[in-house]
């Protein structure tokens, strides 16, 4: 055989398995025809914050590769790390320089590889972070378009002379405070931002930007990512004239006029680039999770495709809006995403909201409430994304000085506007100092909580908020009513008692909630759900929660995970 036909023999061969490993990655997982990331949990790392591996106060990607153990005997399935690609940082990440490789404080291709390898190992898929909205401005990209008006790049962001000397083109806001137009003197010309001046936006009306991100995405599948967190998708156009948006009444934290993002968000060509993603996510048998804010499930259900073929997850952020613990409010959101025509998609933490710990504690009951809320959301029809810290009961720690913010919004809009930082503090490990996370002082400070609310000190507490996250997970993975079932809302007006069947072909778990500080005693008759007569056995319980017959004593907070028994 010559050089030539064995070369090809090797390519063909190959690609076959490439082809069969894609296949295989699509091939449904159970009878109802899921995928694996239907039934999957998902877990987003921080990977500033996550294990310090190298002992220099910043976290890192051999760090995440020494916690595949903890992250499969927890229960998780896949883990997205938000960006990590060679960064100035200023938006801790979300300002790329290089989207083909890892930044040297998080570790190296090698370092990334080592990892996906760990993680097959233990059956951790890696989702990465995909920044398709903006770049750093010291990507070369950006680099070159500000160089001069006829850079080969110029193109590739949105250049536009101002409206007069010292004004901008119109008057769009960033996000981040402040117009979203920077000047910049070398070409006479303005830029636009929709985030920070850091992060210049890229003009998706260029094709070759088009090719370069989808050019991007594959490179990374090939690499073995098993799928992409989106970033910001609803802001990749904008009005090619530029009209001025509409100014509400009042002003935003950051001290800028409200307005309606009506010209520069929600394009409807921002459809039409998901289905392109989808289609090379497709060809790896990748999965696509969106950041996408949306005030109606009509929205939200844009972004699963008309034909399903946009983003398989975009997840369900009213869910994460519902700060109070509202059964009423709460199944009015439940309703709205099963009417979708798409998969439900479940979170309650991320690094850009206060954590949950913290929005729906009372002050008395936290640790109650915490594993009220696991128990709630990871027992939903759909597929939860955890945020690393949320199985521990992490609480936010906010900077108590201007000067200790490290999140710019923070210091612009201290003291309203405290910032990020204090839902991104290291994991913490075990009681010993900086949690375990680092030997070193870690970027941000870990709250002192952490003595109390640790890995390794919850990991011998059967009653503790870890314990409590890693049962259910275990149920969650085993219980056909909890990984197919139908989802059917009960005692639909009970004010304090959240309760819901789970039945898949005869068979249903009935999961009941108190969201009150009160005691409840909520009964269930089964009859209308066809379990008429059905025992109930517990599977999972709060300490004070009794059983007698179809009737469930709940303490505040209480809850029980049941059997129903034909
Ligand atoms: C959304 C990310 O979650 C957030 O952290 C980031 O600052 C912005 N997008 C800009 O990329």
């Amino acid at each position: 055989m010559s050089m030539r036909s064995w070369l090809s023999s090797v390519a063909l061969l190959f690609s076959l398995l490439c082809g069969f490993f894609a296949q295989a990655q699509t091939q449904p997982v159970d009878a109802e025809g899921h995928q694996w990331w239907q039934n999957a949990v998902f877990y987003e790392i921080y990977p500033r914050s996550f294990a310090d591996s190298d002992n220099n106060g910043v976290g890192d990607l051999n760090g995440i590769s020494s916690k595949m153990g903890y992250l499969r005997d927890l229960g998780v399935d896949a883990i997205w790390i938000t960006p990590c690609y060679p960064s100035p940082q200023v938006d801790f990440g979300y300002d790329i320089s290089d989207y083909e490789n890892i930044d040297l404080m998080y570790g190296t291709l090698a370092d990334f590889d080592h990892m996906v390898a760990d993680g097959k190992k233990h059956d951790v898929r890696i989702i990465m972070d995909f920044v398709p909205n903006h770049t750093s401005d010291k990507h070369p990209w950006f680099l070159d378009s500000k160089s001069s008006r006829t850079s080969a790049h110029r193109d590739w962001y949105i250049w536009r002379d101002g409206k007069g000397p010292g004004q901008p083109p119109n008057n769009w806001i960033s996000l981040f405070g402040g117009s979203a137009w920077k000047f910049d003197p070398t070409t006479n010309q303005y830029y636009y931002h929709f985030f920070y001046a850091q992060q210049p936006d890229l003009n998706w009306r260029n094709p070759a930007v088009e090719t370069a991100m989808l050019g991007t995405m594959s490179w990374w599948y090939q690499r073995g990512v098993a799928g992409f967190r989106l970033d910001a998708v609803d802001t990749l156009f904008e009005d090619p004239a530029l009209h001025d948006n509409p100014v509400l009444p009042g002003k935003n934290a950051q001290g800028d006029p409200n307005m309606e993002n009506k010209n520069n968000t929600n394009f409807p060509e921002v459809h039409t680039e998901l289905q392109k993603m989808r289609k090379v996510a497709d060809e790896s048998g990748a999965v696509l999770i969106g950041e996408t804010w949306t005030s109606t499930a009509a929205e939200l259900d844009c972004y699963y495709g008309r034909n399903g073929n946009e983003l398989q997850m975009p997840m369900d952020f009213m869910f994460m809006m519902v700060d109070k613990l509202s059964p009423r409010e709460y199944r009015r959101q439940i309703a709205a995403v099963e009417s979708a025509h798409g998969w439900p998609v479940f979170v309650i933490n991320n690094h850009d909201r206060e954590r949950s710990y913290n929005r729906y504690g009372d002050g008395k009951h936290n640790d109650e409430i915490a594993k009220l809320m696991g128990a709630f959301y990871l027992t939903l029809r759909g597929t939860p994304i955890m945020y690393y810290g949320e199985e521990i009961g992490m609480r936010n720690n906010d900077p108590k000085r201007r000067e200790d913010v490290k999140d710019p919004i923070g210091r612009t809009g201290w003291p309203k506007e405290k910032g990020r930082d204090g839902e991104r503090t290291p994991m913490q490990w075990n009681t010993e100092p900086n949690a375990g996370f680092s030997t070193v002082k870690p970027w941000l400070p870990v709250p002192p909580s952490y003595r109390t609310h640790n890995v390794e000190t919850e990991s011998k507490d059967p009653n503790s908020i870890l314990n409590l996250y890693k049962k259910v997970l275990t149920l969650r993975h085993s219980n056909e009513a909890l990984l197919d079932g139908s989802y059917t809302a009960l005692n639909e007006n009970d004010t304090h008692v959240m309760s819901y069947l789970r039945s898949y072909k005869g068979k249903a778990v009935l999961v009941t909630l108190n969201m009150s500080a009160t005691p409840e005693k909520p009964a269930f008759d089964l009859a209308k759900q066809g379990f008429g007569g059905a025992k109930l056995k517990a599977l999972i319980a709060s300490p004070g929660a009794l059983l007698q017959g179809n009737r469930i004593t709940l303490e505040p907070f209480g809850l029980m995970i049941a059997e129903v028994k034909p």
